[in-house]
């Protein structure tokens, strides 16, 4: 199949094939998704198919409006007016329980409960609309790769695969949304993947949150099913650098010492002071962990695809938006950290 390129006006003719079963893959403010007609069983099956996708993993449900998800649930939790009010559209996504029968299993996973969001893009918004239908929209990447934050990367996974990609240029967060759990008898609202609204915006609109102990622990059995595979892996193998240049400096001399051709994701500063010793680099520009976020998955997969033995990346502090970063560059990198500490032991 001929995967084409959508422009903002032709979303008339993406909702009409988004109404005919096909897939559709859209663009967020966080990353592109994978979009099909949620309603629609054989399309949220091809969904999974074309992905690589462990079935047992629930997807996110795309609304246009909070109207829209009256229609599958009428029982909802204290604290929804007003982080719906407060946050969307936006990067949170919500867990509800909904009525029997309304979604298949293959959107559920078997759950009672289905995630909810409404992505701030105005020209996903249109194509909600549009086709009438809500959509399900996982990452538009092959499952356990970076996921796309440019239309280019959803061409690079799944050519051919989709019927089109509607394409509204870079995406503006670079990270999937924060999950928050709004099931819990007791109340509390529990965040199950961190992201772009962090758990002290999320309490000043709704008091205490919790955050799930797989976030702490690894150990733990996760809630959101999906955070238990791995993700956002690169082929060649990645390294969270924490610390200061120093610690850069030893790592590349390490590296160089067992011939290994190093690709190196650092703020400018960094990547400038080793571009001569390393064989790539991706500056994510000025020291901030918002510019770290938007460019990690674009960075990872330009690296990736050079003549490199191992990424090196630039770790941030783990507050605010750097729980989400962290969160993923820890996948990427399958856990793989060195510290000052670790390198002078
Ligand atoms: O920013 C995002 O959320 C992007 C964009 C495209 O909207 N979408 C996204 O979808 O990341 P996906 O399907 O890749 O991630 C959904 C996450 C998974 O970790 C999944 O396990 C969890 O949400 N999830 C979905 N439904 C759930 C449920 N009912 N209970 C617990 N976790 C759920
Ligand atoms: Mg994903």
């Amino acid at each position: 199949m001929e995967t084409k390129k959508f422009t903002a006006d032709q979303i008339d003719q993406a909702a009409d094939l988004i109404q005919q079963g096909e897939l559709i893959a859209f663009p967020t403010e966080t990353v592109y998704g994978l979009g099909a007609n949620a309603l629609d069983e054989t399309a949220v099956k091809q969904v999974y198919a074309v992905k690589g996708r462990p079935s047992d993993n629930p997807l996110i449900v795309h609304v246009s409006d909070f109207e829209m998800v009256k229609q599958y649930v009428n029982d909802f939790p204290e604290h929804t007016k007003s982080l719906v009010e407060a946050f969307w559209p936006g990067p949170l996504t919500l867990i509800f329980n909904v009525l029997p029968t309304t979604f298949s299993t293959s959107v559920t996973g078997g759950l009672n409960t289905v995630a909810f969001r409404m992505p701030n893009n105005q020209k996903t918004l249109e194509l909600i609309k549009k086709a009438g239908v809500p959509l399900v929209g996982p990452s538009a990447n092959t499952s356990g790769k970076p996921s796309p934050t440019t239309a280019q990367h959803v061409y690079h996974d799944l050519q051919g695969e989709i019927a089109g990609i509607l394409d509204d240029g870079p995406t503006q967060i670079g990270v999937e949304s924060t999950v928050l759990d709004l099931t819990a008898k007791d109340g509390i609202p529990v965040i199950l993947r961190p992201g772009a609204v962090t758990k002290e915006q999320l309490e000043h609109v709704v008091g205490k949150v919790m955050i799930d102990q797989h976030l702490i622990s690894e150990n733990e059995a996760p809630k959101a099913p999906g955070m238990k595979y791995k993700h956002y892996a690169p082929d060649v193998p990645v390294w969270i650098i924490d610390g200061d240049q120093e610690v850069f400096k030893q790592a590349i001399e390490w590296a160089k010492s067992k011939q290994q051709r190093i690709g190196l994701f650092a703020d400018d500063q960094i990547t400038s002071t080793f571009s001569a010793d390393v064989a790539a680099v991706f500056s994510f520009g000025e020291e901030s962990v918002e510019q770290g976020t938007k460019l990690l998955f674009a960075g990872l997969r330009s690296l990736d695809e050079q003549d490199i033995d191992v990424i090196f990346a630039q770790a941030f502090p783990e507050s605010g938006l750097g729980i989400a970063y962290m969160n993923r560059l820890k996948k990427a990198a399958n856990q793989k950290i060195l510290k000052i500490d670790s390198i002078f032991e």
